[in-house]
């Protein structure tokens, strides 16, 4: 059965920002991808917000290479998904500049990321990183999106960038649509293998895409309680169940929850199982990685061409803009 897509159009961005483990996956990845099927889906690498953080040539151009690389291998399919980078349409930053004409500094200055930035950052904090929502405003206004399906840490930026199209709108005349964010509710979080939320910043990940060894490790070193062998175990407070749940079928996690209950079955059982049902459930994915790996040509046609169908929604936007304002006669 092919599934009709809706009408409704959606776009997120993504900072290229390293190596994916099954928390981003889980929370943002896949859902991300699976729009696909529903929605007329763009989604993009916000490539100028990485330079907020990336001072580095290689390193962006390397961060960026890895974001195009764990998406199409986990199933973004170019065809179904107008899948670009920000950098590639100029429109977003020449957008941004006007929207700064209208938005007021108190706006940004009561921005979680910009405060924190400024209760944790030593050195000086940057004018890019204060405008940072405002960029994020251009990126999103530009394709007149119904939805912006974003992590609850961006959910901010969403209702700004509603807020200065609002404010645009009742200025010039509606122009933009109102965005708004859509943050998955029901997505359960992610524990690393320290108990903790799973995260980069942790060292308490598993990665997709690291080498067999290495995932070995880290699922190895899921920490447990010290109930013993012998004994039964709850799975519903143990993360390697959560983690195998999140993973196998309703068959399967039935299985192991009463194999957990009876007793006599370790945790060291349980993580053999879960490191395989990562490998199995990941296979295809990393084998089309290494794939993909082999011709980096192809990822460079994958973005121009994602460039190309962009850029005319962009420009429609932001010619409406020109007119509204007096940039253009
Ligand atoms: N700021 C987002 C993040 O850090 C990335 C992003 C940039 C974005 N522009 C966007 C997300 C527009 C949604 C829409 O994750």
């Amino acid at each position: 059965m092919t599934i009709q897509k809706n009408n409704k159009r959606i776009l997120t961005g993504i900072k290229p920002s390293g190596i994916p483990h099954i928390g981003n996956y889980l929370g943002a990845m896949k859902p991300t991808i699976d729009l696909q099927n529903t929605y007329q889906s763009f989604v993009f690498i916000a490539d100028l917000h990485a330079l907020t953080t990336i001072r580095n040539r290689q390193e962006l151009l390397d961060n960026t290479q890895t974001v195009v690389l764990d998406f199409l291998a986990l199933g973004l399919n170019p065809q179904k998904t107008t899948f670009f980078r920000q950098s590639e349409i100029p429109e977003h930053s020449e957008l941004a500049w006007i929207l700064s004409c209208i938005t007021p500094t108190g706006l940004l200055d009561r921005a979680h990321a910009w405060k924190d930035a400024l209760a944790t950052e030593k050195k000086d904090p940057t004018v890019g990183l204060y405008t940072y929502p405002i960029l994020m405003a251009a990126d999103i206004l530009l394709y007149q999106p119904d939805l912006v399906p974003v992590g609850k840490d961006q959910k901010q930026h969403v209702e700004i960038a509603r807020d200065i199209a609002d404010k645009f709108n009742h200025i010039y005349g509606d122009t933009f649509k109102l965005p708004q964010e859509s943050t998955p509710e029901n997505i359960a979080t992610i524990i690393g293998t320290d108990g903790e939320k799973m995260s980069k910043s942790y060292n308490n990940t598993i990665q997709i895409f690291a080498d067999e060894s290495t995932i070995k490790k880290q699922i190895m070193s899921i920490k447990t309680d010290s109930t013993p062998v012998e004994s039964p175990k709850d799975p519903d407070k143990d993360n390697i169940f959560k983690l195998y749940s999140h993973l196998a079928s309703s068959d399967e996690i039935a299985n192991l929850r009463d194999k957990y209950l009876a007793g006599g079955f370790g945790y060291g059982d349980a993580k053999k199982l879960l490191l395989n049902k990562f490998l199995e459930h990941f296979a295809e994915a990393r084998q089309k990685r290494i794939e993909l790996t082999k011709d980096l040509g192809y990822l460079e046609d994958v973005l121009k061409e994602g460039a190309q169908k962009a850029r005319p929604e962009a420009q429609k936007t932001l010619n409406k803009v020109k007119q509204a304002i007096g940039l253009v006669f």
